[in-house]
């Protein structure tokens, strides 16, 4: 059986609060972390992950790599943010390489779509659920 303990949790009412609490949130990184990225189209998963570049001191605009399905972007450390939602099978994914990617030192992965490479993920992963409570209201549970 495994517990997951949650970490941090937080009702937000803007894009802005999101990304607020993302920025903090990036603070607490050292290198390593593999965080994935649950919640429903339009979550907000994307908006986190802008919060995260900012909080890792990172000036480029983040946007979604629906089509790439990774970019990589330089700050205090590297984050590298992935979205498998137009993948068809992990195996594509393993074939580009990009799981080795999820490993980098002084890096941050950030996945979307986890679910679609679910066998080649680390066991120690940071669930960050994204959860719709309304009209701009998001509850976000950061777990590991
Ligand atoms: N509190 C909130 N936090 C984040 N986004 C919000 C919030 N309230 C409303 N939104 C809206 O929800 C949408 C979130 O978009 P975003 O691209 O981040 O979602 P996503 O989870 O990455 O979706 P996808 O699965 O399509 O990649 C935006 O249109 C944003 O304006
Ligand atoms: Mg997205």
């Amino acid at each position: 059986m495994y517990l997951m303990k949650i970490l941090s949790q937080i009702t937000t009412e803007s894009t802005e609060e999101t990304e607020n609490f993302a920025e903090q949130f990036a603070q607490t990184l050292r290198g390593g972390e593999v965080l994935l990225l649950q919640g429903d189209l339009g979550a907000g998963k994307t908006h986190f992950v802008k919060g995260l570049a900012r909080g890792l001191g990172i000036e480029d605009v983040v946007t979604s790599p629906t089509f790439a399905l990774h970019n990589s972007y330089s700050g205090r450390l590297t984050l590298n943010h992935f979205d498998f939602y137009r993948l068809d099978s992990s195996e594509e994914a393993a074939i580009l390489g990009l799981d080795e990617i999820f490993y980098e030192k002084n890096s941050v992965a950030a996945i979307e779509w986890s679910e679609r490479v679910s066998d080649l993920l680390p066991s120690d992963c940071v669930r960050v659920c994204i959860d719709k409570l309304g009209d701009g209201v998001r509850k976000i549970t950061i777990e590991r």
